[in-house]
């Protein structure tokens, strides 16, 4: 009812009184939620999804910071998932974005009125979302969905981020910070979804613990060897490739679909957008590993190094 609504609504923005904040380097608000700094804006479809989504055991969820990777990722699986389903060449890749594809839990399922229905989703639903690990709804823990997370060199997700950010400039009236002084939060993990070193840790951890649950990849050993890491995925979802699939090809036929050339160069990701906001073309930069080079100083690269040597002693993790 109206009053039930009213009262969610008022202990939302009671809840968001009490946060601390600081703003992202190109303006947008951040709020700090259980020791991570989130856009505001997503703050309260997150707390929607905590609160309302109902997990399948079934259900795949790939998480990632933004700009680590996550349109090939949600390619990778989406194909790997379907393929005795949908047959390639006409696989809904070829026509729609992998984010129309594939919807975020955070964006797609809580954030406004037209809102995707999950129960609606065909089975097994992929979902996709940034929450760091300790933020994703308890029914994801619950049903024991298997994730999937991939993370990157943060040099180049600071780069690639900020270029994202400035191509498609989503508040306008911001003042943007100099790279100096954006990296500079980077390091002091105020970005959107850090520190971006606890948003790793939670996940490396929880594969370390439970790896049938968790899978853990990074997009620089995509770059190495896709073909091995397809298989892995099918793996770890639960459904591999038999010996005759991999006879026929099919392991290099969801790799060619995916590849950062092959869906760059569609028409639909060279013209359209997302809600008008974000341009389809802005998910497909450059696709490389290590282009921060062109961007850094060697003081620059020194000091996260540092970071990752100390955040990350002891975990096993490096990056
Ligand atoms: P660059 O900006 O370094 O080029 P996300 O999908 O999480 O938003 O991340 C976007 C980054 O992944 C961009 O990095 C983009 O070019 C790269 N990318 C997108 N699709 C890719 C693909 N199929 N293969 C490899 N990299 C891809």
């Amino acid at each position: 009812s109206a009053e039930v609504d009213n009262s969610a609504k008022d202990e939302f923005q009671e809840l968001l009184q009490t946060l601390e904040r600081q703003t992202n380097w190109d303006g947008q608000r951040l709020v700090k939620y259980e020791g991570f700094w989130l856009l505001e804006l997503f703050f309260r479809p997150i707390l929607s999804a905590q609160k309302y989504f109902k997990a399948k055991g079934t259900d795949v969820i790939l998480s990632t910071m933004p700009k680590s990777g996550t349109t090939w990722l949600k390619a990778l699986t989406f194909s790997i998932a379907n393929r005795n389903a949908i047959p390639i060449d006409q696989s809904p890749l070829l026509t729609s974005n992998p984010h129309k594809v594939v919807p975020f839990l955070e964006f797609d399922l809580y954030w406004g009125q037209e809102d995707l229905d999950p129960e609606r989703i065909l089975d097994p639903r992929i979902l996709s979302t940034h929450m760091p690990l300790e933020i994703l709804p308890d029914s994801i823990r619950e049903a024991g969905c298997r994730i999937i997370y991939l993370c990157r060199n943060p040099l180049d997700v600071f780069i690639s981020n900020r270029l994202f950010l400035l191509e498609n400039r989503f508040s306008e009236d911001a003042v943007l910070l100099e790279l100096d002084e954006a990296f500079d939060r980077l390091c002091q993990g105020i970005h959107d979804c850090g520190p971006f070193w606890d948003h790793m840790l939670g996940y490396w951890n929880a594969h370390l613990k439970n790896p049938e649950r968790v899978l853990f990849i990074k997009y620089e050993d995509l770059k190495e060897d896709i073909l091995s890491n397809i298989k892995k995925i099918a793996e770890f979802i639960g459904s591999p490739f038999s010996p005759e699939e991999e006879k026929q090809g099919v392991v290099e036929q969801i790799s060619r679909l995916c590849s950062f050339e092959n869906l760059k160069n569609l028409e639909v990701n060279k013209s359209g957008n997302i809600l008008g906001l974000v341009k389809n073309s802005s998910f497909f930069r450059k696709g490389e590993v290590g282009d921060w080079v062109n961007y850094l100083s060697p003081e620059m690269v020194e000091r996260v190094k540092n970071i990752m040597e100390s955040k990350f002693q002891g975990s096993g993790l490096i990056i």
